[in-house]
């Protein structure tokens, strides 16, 4: 069945967003949400699940339309993240606050997936409100979050369950708690286990997912918000493996996040030089060649689609060159 006759979301091209630092803000906060607008995170969350009070919900609801309407967000990506499918909340939630922002709104965060059914249900959901509100079908992203063993085993399946699905998130505590880990410290090794990264099965796992669909795959909170360090080590490891980005719940670990999950500038240069010259080798002025020299390397068509993931990293975070290639004379 295409998405077409069930109803959910028709592929809408779906630009390439920056999402290395993703702020994590409390709707029942008014002074949070605000003082997030003049924060240099790429991605701003505001959230009406866990880290608001079930009692407080329908007013952080209210907030968060108020905050999107109000705007001061420019250059962001704007989410919201809604309760859980398990509760008694995420139909309302989703209802009012596409209802009341949805034109000011970039993404709907899902917590907590854990069937692909899931992810269609809210697309269904998205597609309703857009017709009804006049918005443009299929514009709204969704962002998964992974967050219990029968979401990792589901993953592929919801990575691919609708066109909507921009990112495929990492949730580190609920995680943690789901699989029974002996540990209380998120992203640090549990005690005990002391041969390897206890994560990065998960990560792979989810890393996988995100490539074969291509979406963006995004590593979860760091809760000792005080220890940057400390938040750079956990994050240099998923930023080694490919992340795209990670979570940061407090100022201080924005510019870290924007740091780490940046190419370095020398990598970033490199990347370019890389397709300017092949481009300019496999070209009829070029030689036509396949395989070429650049400066004391070798290029062929497999350098330039890692190049091309740097570059796009680089761009896509407002990068400068600072080498141009300039072709051999004669
Ligand atoms: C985030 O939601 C987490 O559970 O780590
Ligand atoms: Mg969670």
């Amino acid at each position: 069945m295409s998405s077409m006759t069930s109803g959910g979301a028709m592929p809408v091209s779906r630009p390439l967003r920056a999402r290395r630092s993703n702020l994590a803000v409390p709707g029942s906060s008014p002074k949070m949400l605000d003082k997030a607008r003049g924060l240099p995170a790429d991605q701003v969350f505001m959230d009406i699940e866990d880290a608001v009070a079930p009692l407080a919900k329908p007013e952080a609801r209210r907030n968060i339309v108020a905050a999107l309407n109000e705007g001061g967000y420019d250059g962001k990506v704007r989410a919201v993240r809604v309760n859980d499918w398990t509760t008694q909340w995420t139909y309302a939630d989703v209802v009012e606050v596409v209802g009341g922002a949805g034109a000011n709104l970039d993404c709907i965060m899902l917590p907590k997936v854990q069937t692909a059914d899931q992810i269609v249900a809210l697309d269904l959901l998205l597609t309703q409100l857009e017709k009804s509100h006049g918005l443009e079908i299929g514009r709204i992203g969704i962002e998964a979050q992974i967050e219990n063993a029968m979401g990792l085993t589901n993953v592929d399946a919801i990575a691919a369950a609708s066109p909507r699905v921009e990112t495929i998130i990492f949730g580190p505590a609920d995680f943690m708690a789901s699989i029974n880990m002996k540990s209380l410290v998120v992203g640090e090794q549990p005690p005990g286990y002391d041969v390897g990264d206890a994560y990065h099965y998960i990560l792979m796992r989810i890393l996988m997912a995100a490539r074969a669909y291509d979406k963006q795959a995004i590593d979860g909170p760091y809760l000792q918000i005080k220890d940057v360090e400390g938040y750079k080590r956990v994050a240099g490891r998923s930023a080694a493996l490919g992340f795209d980005g990670k979570w940061v719940l407090h100022p201080g670990q924005v510019e870290a996040a924007n740091e780490v999950y940046s190419p370095r500038q020398d990598d970033y240069d490199h990347a370019e030089l890389i397709l300017d010259a092949y481009e300019y080798y496999t070209s009829a002025a070029g030689g036509a060649k396949g395989a070429v020299m650049l400066g004391d390397e070798m290029i062929d068509e497999a350098s330039r689609k890692m190049a091309v993931v740097i570059a796009a990293k680089g761009r896509a975070a407002g990068m400068a060159r600072t080498q141009t290639f300039t072709p051999p004379e004669g």
